[in-house]
């Protein structure tokens, strides 16, 4: 039988999962794992694509060896230098130390700052540590033997130094972040051999809208790039399933979120509370649109949910509406956090409402006004204000105001 970390006739899955991670970049929740994914070409020479995280370097070894046995790794291609890609390099290199480190300049100059690999690159050329580096430029080739290899570069997906490695005669890429989620592949590594379309959608989501989701331009530009390439039979992100058949679903779902376009009808009520009025405020919000209709509501108390699922869901719905009480004369510090990642994240458009609480003073509506200008959204309904204790008299005519809207502005 064919393993299953063979995903392509001499193309091996050699990555790891991390199920023990709490937080990915020490910022984003990991509560199914994630996976690092590198790939070995086993040609006349021996290719791998880009390493994984430092933890699991053992067992990115033990399956190179498991492939080639004592034979060298004659290249590392690097695609992405973010650590969680190449912190196993070092290592690598002192296994293997005839390798040639394949990467574009801006790559090379990391690989020596990062890990003090490399020197003053040239192509072909020892350098001063040693270890032989290729610098290559965009659509540059390399053939291994039976296979040729092209690179593309696509910066600021996610670093500025990012490439893809493309194999035209089979129709592979390999795409570093590009398309790839969080969640830790649980046997399967293809997406034939997973169930990708609820758990793996959902974390790609998440992983575009925390990772990359400041980069839409850049994503827009790498898309057009890679258009000439298609269609592809197989594209190999450094996280999450190798996708093939679900390919054209996956690209589709990047091509909308680089445009900041929502991918469902639904509406984010995002809100900050201290004593549960403002909450109430948003539950009557939730009901108001359940009524006209709207089902895909995501309720998030900022307290508790934590930002990275708030912006998967504001990537994936088209309205959101804010509740904020007024704190030390400002939003309340969860609110105020979500605010700063969503004008981080350059989000170019949303249905956009607000309502805030007045203790003693007013500060909150006025806060997310001036936020709904600065990013140019627009404020469908004017902010609803309720003064100290929520109750329905107070809210309902505001409340129902702002739900109409939506409603009217989703279809
Ligand atoms: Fe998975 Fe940008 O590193």
């Amino acid at each position: 039988m064919k393993p299953v970390t063979e995903i392509a006739p001499g193309i091996h899955y050699v990555g790891a999962n991390d199920r023990t991670k709490h937080r990915f970049e020490g910022l984003w929740p990991l509560p199914n794992g994630v996976s690092y994914n590198a790939y070995l070409i086993d040609d006349h020479k021996v290719a791998l694509v880009d390493t994984i995280d430092a933890s699991f370097t053992e067992r990115l070894v033990a399956g190179i060896r498991e492939v080639i046995g004592d034979r060298p790794v004659d290249y590392l291609i690097i695609n992405h230098m973010e650590p969680d890609h190449s912190a196993s390099l070092a290592a690598v290199c002192r296994l293997w130390p005839g390798i040639t480190i394949v990467g574009n300049a801006k790559t090379l100059q990391m690989v020596e700052g990062f890990y003090g690999v490399g020197g003053s690159a040239d192509n072909h050329g020892a350098v001063s540590t040693a270890v032989k580096t290729l610098t290559v430029n965009d659509g540059d080739t390399l053939s291994l033997g039976a296979r040729t290899l092209q690179f593309h570069l696509i910066p600021m997906v996610h670093w500025p130094e990012t490439m893809v490695t493309h194999i035209a005669a089979e129709g592979i890429v390999f795409s570093g972040d590009a398309f790839g989620t969080f969640g830790a592949l649980n046997g399967g590594i293809v997406d034939n051999q997973l169930d990708t379309t609820v758990f793996f959608e959902g974390e790609m989501v998440r992983y575009y809208s925390n990772i990359v989701g400041k980069y839409g331009v850049p994503v827009q530009k790498a898309l057009q790039k890679l258009a000439p390439l298609l269609p592809l039979s197989m594209v190999c992100p450094t996280h999450g399933p190798v996708w093939t058949a679900e390919f054209p679903r996956v690209l589709d779902l990047y091509d909308r979120m680089s445009r900041y376009e929502p991918l469902e009808r639904g509406v984010v009520i995002a809100y900050g509370s201290m004593y549960g009025n403002t909450e109430q405020s948003a539950e009557a919000l939730a009901r108001e649109l359940a009524a006209r209709g709207i089902t895909n509501i995501a309720m998030h108390n900022l307290s508790s949910s934590h930002a990275s699922f708030v912006l998967r869901d504001i990537f994936r719905y088209g309205a959101l509406v804010i509740g904020s009480p007024t704190y030390n004369m400002h939003l309340y510090p969860e609110v105020q956090a979500l605010v700063d990642d969503i004008e981080l994240r350059c989000i170019s458009s949303r249905v956009f409402g607000c309502f805030g609480g007045f203790t003693w003073a007013g500060a909150a509506v006025k806060r997310l006004s001036e936020f709904a200008g600065r990013v140019g959204w627009e404020m469908v309904a004017p902010p609803l204000e309720v003064r100290q204790g929520f109750s329905a008299g107070k809210a309902s005519g505001g409340l129902s105001a702002i739900a109409e809207a939506i409603a009217a502005r989703l279809g």
